[in-house]
């Protein structure tokens, strides 16, 4: 069973919300679109990997005092200033998931935590494109390992359930995104669950000019693609160009997409702040456009939206743009998908103030939006 913790922003909404509209939000079917799965492992399971962990002289080892200061950390809940702040949290976690058998303990609690049951009697989701990035530890785990460990779990929650997409790091040499690539490729012919293709990592390391070849390959070889874009504001306009041009279906946060790039991919119209917003007509249009997976509470956590009434999904919305609601990383993030749903429907300023109506459109492109 599902001990998930939600603080901050999803709590805050969640406790606004009356009881009734909680049974409303139980009630949708929610696809979870973007979950990175070494930054959506519960806490208990943490504790669990931690007791079993010996450490070593490998690289990425860390001392039991060091994991355990971090995981206190996500217990009482990381401050970040800005977004380079948050890669900084993984190496103690990277660290816990160093060994296949590590992998599938981890990867089967956080299926669990979005597909079973939680406290409340509900599960998180109806379905999750879990999203994981190949690592390789010298001596005791290939990628290919990894990837077998984590799709092992994945394929036992069947195809209607669960799907894997390969991440590529923008800080990975062009060596191994080409590795990852053949391997997602390999084990998609062989008939493994995995979906998809994710760009991700620190939007300030990498070329978008290295990625383009093997995003472009994995997209010949019947892959989708889904890719972080303009997470920060000093991302070059040539670099949304070449993203988008690799013909995407989805989008990660996609927070500072200009006005002019958006209206030339998109047919996006400035709209004045009161408009409307046209989310009822939008799920007609989901093949249209490339998906915006919307991650609320991490883009408040990182700083990269100011407050709820200033986010983007606003000008998505306004624009019958098909967006997505997701959680990101619900480790250092502390939410659920319950908790980003609540978001929606609570009132300014503890949520966007949609209406119900709403809210089951936005649920149903999610939905709509799932690579099977
Ligand atoms: P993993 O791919 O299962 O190892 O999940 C953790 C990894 O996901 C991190 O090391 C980052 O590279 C990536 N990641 C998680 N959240 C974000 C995000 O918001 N932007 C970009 N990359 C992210
Ligand atoms: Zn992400």
């Amino acid at each position: 069973m599902s001990t998930r913790i939600v603080e901050g922003p999803a709590k805050a909404a969640l406790n606004i919300l009356a009881e009734d509209d909680i049974t409303f939000l139980h009630s949708l079917p929610k696809a979870e679109l973007h979950a990175h799965l070494n930054g959506s492992i519960p806490l208990p399971t943490l504790r669990i990997l931690l007791e079993q962990y010996q450490p070593d002289d490998l690289p990425n080892s860390l001392s039991k005092d060091v994991i355990e200061a971090q995981i206190r950390k996500f217990e009482e809940g990381v401050g970040l200033n800005k977004i380079s702040d948050f890669f900084s949290l993984f190496p103690a976690v990277y660290a816990l998931t160093s060994s296949p058998e590590a992998s599938s303990i981890a990867t089967r609690a956080v299926l669990d935590d979005f597909l079973e049951p939680g406290l409340d009697g509900h599960p998180q989701a109806t379905y999750i494109e879990l999203r994981t990035t190949p690592r390789e530890i010298p001596g005791k785990m290939s990628r290919r390992e990894y990837l077998e460990a984590v799709l092992k779990e994945v394929e036992a929650r069947g195809r209607e359930s669960a799907g894997l997409i390969v991440s590529l790091d923008r800080r990975m040499t062009s060596e191994v995104m080409h590795e990852c690539v053949g391997l997602a490729i390999q084990l998609k012919s062989e008939g493994r669950p995995i979906v998809g293709i994710d760009l991700c990592g620190d939007p300030q390391a990498g070329d978008v000019e290295n990625f383009k070849p093997h995003l472009t390959q994995a997209r010949q070889a019947g892959l989708r693609l889904t890719l972080h874009i303009a997470e920060i504001a000093e991302t070059s306009p040539d670099e949304h160009r070449a993203l988008l041009n690799l013909g995407p279906s989805r989008l990660g946060h996609a927070t500072f997409l200009p006005p002019s790039i958006r209206e030339h991919y998109f047919g996006h119209v400035s709209v004045s702040e009161d408009a409307p917003a046209d989310v009822i007509t939008m799920s007609r249009r989901v093949a249209d456009k490339p998906c915006v997976e919307i991650c609320l509470t991490s883009n408040l956590l990182c700083k990269t939206v100011p407050d709820l009434q200033a986010h983007h999904i606003r000008a998505y919305l306004k624009n019958s743009h098909p967006v997505s609601i997701c959680t990101d990383d619900t480790l250092p993030f502390r939410t659920s998908l319950l908790g980003e749903y609540a978001l929606l429907l609570a009132k300014p300023p503890h949520g966007l103030g949609l209406s119900r109506e709403e809210v089951v459109a936005i649920a149903r492109m999610s939905m709509d939006s799932r690579f099977i």
